[in-house]
């Protein structure tokens, strides 16, 4: 059988090609390496994947469609995970799930094979989407088959095939991609330890930059005047924001299962993007709508976080916030001092904040009787209910 590996380059999806050989009696190993923004050194990996026996090695680029489909509308909506995660790992698992698929489609693999664990998130999202997308496929997932040592056994398959892997310097799983990086395990998972130095120096730095975005129907479409596609505006901005400890988070999080788990997240550009959607927001909208806007957030994001990505709630979800958003632009420029967010100025269209009204100066174009009326009304809600108007209060 022909089987499509999510390979990353790392080290167990590397000893899953030996192994789907070797074991699993794969006659046909097609790796899928997905481009979503990670900064690896890709012509490497894939020579790597076919001195360790893949037949076929396929570079995805899902960077624009990760962008465009998946993080766009996680801006409008203002999606997070449990108040704080930017969902960096889970916006990127359908468009791996889709390239793997894809892939499987074209060569006319029968199996697909990712290295996630199942104790964790990532096995949910991708074996989701690829059942919804081809539910004929067979899923394998070595860990579930690998005795618990599972890493030494992948450690023995590796070097078995005479390829070397760099010993990992690094104590934490790391996942990374054009919206975040995020870290877990190794001394994470001791609640009594803070972060290391390796993070709190990062956190920590000063730098200063200031930032121009001009925004489209709840898409940021040019950065410091300078019109950019999503995947790549969000990139620069990345870059932009070396110098400074914008977009740190430590976060003690539910996974799906209910387990809990801590993960230290870097998502410097999204963290400005979504002050700067915040700061946008309030210009565009009245209170309504932006309840409801974070109503949905809190749902999509769930959503998001659990795999259940294009589920019908989440379409409809990303329908009215592009109805909600259809006639709204703007620029807001923005200073970043280390990790603090100052708003410079914003011109916002439409914007709710007429002077005349809002403005405490100017009492001209406002009608002393509002002020009374409003009284009235909200004490109607407060249950009291004037006698004079013969209504019974309610007990
Ligand atoms: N806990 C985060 C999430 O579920 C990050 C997962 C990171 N995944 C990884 N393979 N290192 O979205
Ligand atoms: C894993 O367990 O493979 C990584 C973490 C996750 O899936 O959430």
């Amino acid at each position: 059988m022909k089987v499509v590996l999510a390979y990353s380059g790392g080290l167990d999806t590397s000893a899953a090609i030996g192994w789907l050989k070797q074991v699993r009696g794969a006659t046909r190993v097609i790796a899928v390496l997905v481009n979503v923004g990670q900064e690896d050194d890709f012509p490497m990996l894939e020579e790597r994947a076919y001195r360790l026996g893949a037949d076929q090695v396929h570079i995805v680029d899902q960077r624009a469609a990760m962008a465009e489909q998946g993080i766009a509308p996680m801006l409008k909506l203002g999606a997070v995970y449990e108040q704080d995660y930017l969902l960096g790992t889970a916006v990127a698992r359908p468009f791996i799930a889709d390239a793997l698929v894809q892939a499987a489609l074209e060569s006319g693999a029968g199996a697909i094979c990712h290295g996630a664990t199942g104790k964790g998130n990532d096995y949910l999202r991708f074996e989701q989407r690829v059942k919804i997308l081809a539910p004929g496929l067979q899923i394998i997932s070595p860990w579930r088959e690998w005795a618990c040592n599972g890493r030494e056994e992948a450690q023995a398959m590796v070097a078995a095939s005479g390829v070397s892997i760099p010993a990992k310097s690094f104590d934490y799983s790391v996942d990374a991609n054009l919206w975040h990086t995020s870290y877990e395990g190794g001394t994470l998972e001791d609640l009594g330890q803070a972060p290391a130095p390796f993070f709190t120096e990062k956190m920590s730095q000063t730098g200063e930059v200031t930032v121009s975005l001009k925004w489209e129907k709840g898409t940021p479409v040019a950065l410091n005047g300078k019109h950019l596609p999503l995947a790549e505006l969000i990139t620069q901005l990345n870059h932009l924001l070396e110098p400074t400890g914008l977009g740190w988070l430590d976060l003690l999080e539910t996974r799906t299962n209910g387990l809990k788990s801590r993960g230290i997240y870097h998502t410097p550009a999204g963290t400005l993007l979504y002050k700067a959607r915040t700061a946008l927001n309030q210009c565009w909208f009245a209170k309504p709508t932006l309840d409801y806007l974070a109503k949905m957030g809190t749902d999509y994001g769930r959503m998001l976080y659990q795999g259940l990505w294009q589920h019908p709630i989440q379409k409809a979800m990303q329908a009215a916030a592009d109805s909600l958003y259809a006639e709204t632009a703007g620029t807001i420029a923005l200073k970043v001092t280390g990790a603090t967010v100052h708003i410079l100025s914003r011109e916002a269209s439409p914007n709710l904040f007429a002077d005349q009204l809002g403005g405490f100066g100017h009492m001209d174009q406002w009608n002393a009787a509002y002020s009374e009326a409003l009284v009235f009304f909200q004490h109607l809600q407060n249950y009291s209910v004037p006698a004079e108007f013969g209504i019974q209060q309610p007990v």
